[in-house]
């Protein structure tokens, strides 16, 4: 299981006000530089804020890297990049020791996931060791080399982006290992509107060379605690269990969703609800996310597959199908129309 930071390490969760004020200016900070994408960057920086790790999969030239470039350029902390080849070995991610002469030791020679931010580019094109190598980092949020243990800094976020069209000379990572990510998005294209934006704004020169920080690597702990303290119903609770029980349960599935994706699922909803400036937990926000933070992991049967089923289509399908919480209506008080929703589920209001 992730080792998650403890909330000291976190420090102070960050008051409401000041919440909204630094995620709206990283929204749009990133949002100079990609167009017409605003649920994506948005989920994007949730899955930040959700500590977890993300996986940009889409057909080539449709800003993948462009996205995980602004999300790293928008908070200043450390940020490196990792471009995936076949060459690229172990080491080059985690680390190596080498005998330094003058202090006759080994000194240890850190790898790119020093950072907070680690963008992986195109990590299918990594050989099956390297790519492991970066997915132990990500579950343990620490690296060992030479049986010494060295922990990673907080934040730390792996946002990987691969190209699915090209197959040729890519070894696609497997299911256990995407299960690491957090969640998987599609960027999609951009309509028409903001596609004569991006002319307009990209014509001349790469706007992301020009974006500055709107928010620091401490300010970035005080939001992950702030979400955190995001209350969860037990009926959202038991909503989360639910659906990730029908994966297992579905005729069209080999492989349903693990325990780690109801936890990632969870977390990641308390950060869609803190985004939207709420301090609980909505089964609508469980909808949202269900294909983004379940439909890459799970394996369809060969059925389904035939009949190109995508698993997109079958986990929509179940969180089509599956009842949600009960709401209890209640009259309303002092003739003011009470909202059910936010009554139920709003710790307050109850
Ligand atoms: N929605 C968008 N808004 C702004 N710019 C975009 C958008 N989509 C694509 N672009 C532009 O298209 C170009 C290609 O983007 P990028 O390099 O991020 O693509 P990619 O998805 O990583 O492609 P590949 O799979 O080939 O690496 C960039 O110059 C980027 O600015
Ligand atoms: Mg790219």
């Amino acid at each position: 299981m992730t080792t998650q930071r403890t909330q000291e390490e976190l420090g102070r969760p960050l008051p409401s006000g000041e919440f909204r004020q630094v995620t709206e200016a990283i929204v749009a900070n990133i949002e100079q530089v990609i167009e017409g994408k605003t649920a994506t960057v948005r989920l994007a920086l949730a899955v930040m804020l959700a500590e977890g790790h993300l996986l940009i999969e889409d057909v080539p030239g449709v800003g993948k890297t462009k996205l995980a470039k602004a999300l790293a350029r928008s908070v200043d902390c450390t940020v490196r990049r990792i471009q995936f080849t076949p060459d690229l070995l172990p080491s080059d991610v985690t680390g190596v020791s080498v005998y330094n002469q003058e202090s006759r030791d080994f000194e240890f020679k850190p790898g790119a996931v020093f950072a907070n931010i680690v963008v992986g580019d195109e990590i299918n094109r990594a050989s099956p060791k390297t790519q492991s190598a970066l997915l132990e980092c990500m579950e343990e949020r620490q690296v060992t080399v030479d049986g010494v243990t060295y922990p990673l800094q907080t934040p730390f976020m792996v946002v990987a982006t691969q190209n699915k069209i090209e197959m040729e000379g890519t070894y696609p990572l497997p299911e256990a290992q995407r299960d690491r990510f957090t969640a998987r998005i599609a960027m999609g294209y951009p309509d028409v509107g903001a596609e004569i934006a991006m002319l307009d704004g990209h014509g001349a020169e790469d706007p992301v060379l020009g974006l500055l920080p709107v928010s620091d690597a401490a300010t970035v702990r005080g939001l992950i605690a702030a979400v955190r303290q995001v209350h969860t119903a037990e009926a959202v609770k038991h909503y989360a269990v639910n659906l990730v029980n029908a994966t297992r349960e579905s005729p069209d599935l080999r492989l349903g969703a693990s325990p780690r994706a109801t936890l990632q699922m969870l977390r990641t909803a308390r950060a869609v609800a803190a985004l939207e400036g709420r301090d609980y937990v909505l089964p609508d926000d469980l909808q949202a996310l269900a294909v983004p933070v379940l439909a890459h992991r799970i394996i369809p049967t060969a059925e389904a597959q035939l009949s190109r089923r995508t698993t997109d289509a079958i986990v929509a399908d179940i969180v089509h199908r599956l009842p949600i919480p009960t709401e209890r209506p209640r009259p309303s008080v002092y003739g003011r129309t009470v909202d059910a929703r936010a009554e139920q589920y709003d710790p307050r209001r109850r």
